[in-house]
């Protein structure tokens, strides 16, 4: 929101200067507050005053006539899967966001995926086809990236990828041939890296029978996904970078489900018991599902078993605050969702933006849970 009231207020602050050349000069002030402004409307509303009312006058012309620029545009908005809990979050935040700026919901398409990636193709096809101006993409299978950039780019229409990050070399060529594509995302090792760090910082370093080694499980999420890949590898380097032995039990793939975890974490405790000292959660939907199995077990978090998720949905931080997960990693679907309609903005009015657009994770333990409860509103 903010970002888009200052671009609305350095237009405003054109029209107004240029609002002051007079009237004699209409047409050349016209052309140039249509330039400043980006729009016809507030470039002759602008031009035809001359006094400090008329400023206003032209401010608010600004803002209506950049609000009518974004509420003419369609965005096309493609989900890998509409039941997965993280990518509910992100998408009814970018739609109200996209609304915020003044997108017309009919103007807002956002189509489920549903974890197939021919079905998202078709879908992207089909927006094409039917002429949005710009289309946001949270690919089912990254790998698919180069042909999903080839078929939007050579319709000319600009892309924003989100939350699943395509390679290196798929966001290398993006710069190199000067596409309108960028990825908007955090960088899953930051969070892996904090999950492992929660667990260091404990008292115990997370060695709860004192055997001078961290025995864990791992409950992973796609394993196509770069997010389940590097979680999964920098949680436990954080501990062994802290001078931890460690001992993987297990290795599971859940596919960022709380079913799955729930039934992989049972089993893993029917075979492993109270030797499993960790439960690393790829996401906090796994952690909740891991919670289950663990209570099932009559085991209790914090006293026979320490659990990790990321994502800090709120029910897993409700569980941080009671003690029944000893941590999570808060993924910020806000700024995320808020970064890639601005990203889709400025490509609207023509501008570039970065291939990269970054976001930071932030540890979530019981020191700082309730701020984080908090701005989740
Ligand atoms: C989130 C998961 C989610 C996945 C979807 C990850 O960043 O942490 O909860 O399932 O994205 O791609």
């Amino acid at each position: 929101m903010k970002k888009a009231l200052s671009i609305l207020t350095v237009s405003a602050m054109a029209v107004s200067m240029l609002a002051g050349c007079g009237s004699s000069n209409t047409a050349a002030t016209t052309a140039a507050a249509t330039e400043a402004a980006k729009t016809e409307v507030a470039a002759t509303e602008a031009a035809k005053t001359e006094t400090a009312a008329a400023t206003e006058a032209a401010t608010a012309a600004a803002a209506e006539a950049g609000a009518t620029d974004l509420a003419d545009k369609k965005v096309g908005v493609c989900i890998y899967q509409f039941s997965d809990n993280f990518m509910t979050l992100f998408r009814t935040e970018l739609q109200s966001y996209l609304e915020s700026l003044g997108f017309k919901p009919e103007n807002i398409s956002i189509v489920d995926g549903a974890n197939d990636q021919a079905t998202q193709t078709n879908q992207i096809q089909n927006f094409i086809t039917s002429g949005v101006d710009v289309l946001i993409i949270n690919p089912v299978n990254s790998s698919s990236a180069a042909t999903i950039t080839d078929m939007v780019t050579a319709a000319n229409i600009p892309l924003v990828y989100i939350n699943r990050e395509p390679d290196e070399q798929e966001e290398k060529r993006w710069a190199d041939e000067n596409m309108n594509v960028t990825y908007v995302g955090c960088d899953a090792r930051q969070s892996g890296t904090m999950q492992g760090e929660i667990v260091a910082d404990l008292e115990n370093k997370g060695d709860i029978n004192g055997d001078g080694k961290v025995s864990y499980i791992m409950i992973e999420g796609d394993p196509e996904n770069v997010d389940a890949q590097y979680r999964t590898e920098f949680s436990v380097k954080a501990l062994k970078d802290a001078g931890i032995e460690v001992e993987e039990l297990d290795d599971q793939v859940g596919n960022w489900d709380q079913a799955q975890a729930q039934s992989l974490v049972a089993n893993s405790l029917a075979q492993h018991g109270k030797d499993i000292e960790v439960v690393f959660c790829n996401n906090d939907a796994m952690a909740l599902g891991a919670l289950q199995a663990i209570e099932a077990a009559g085991e209790t978090v914090g006293t026979d078993v320490y659990l990790l998720g990321v994502d800090a949905l709120q029910e897993a931080c409700e569980n941080v605050k009671s003690g029944k997960q000893t941590g999570t990693v808060f993924n910020d679907h806000i700024s995320q969702s808020h970064s890639a309609a601005d990203a889709a903005v400025k490509y609207l009015k023509g501008e570039t933006n970065d291939h990269y657009i970054g976001c930071d994770y932030v540890k979530v333990t019981t020191s700082n849970v309730d701020d984080i409860l908090a701005s989740l509103g």
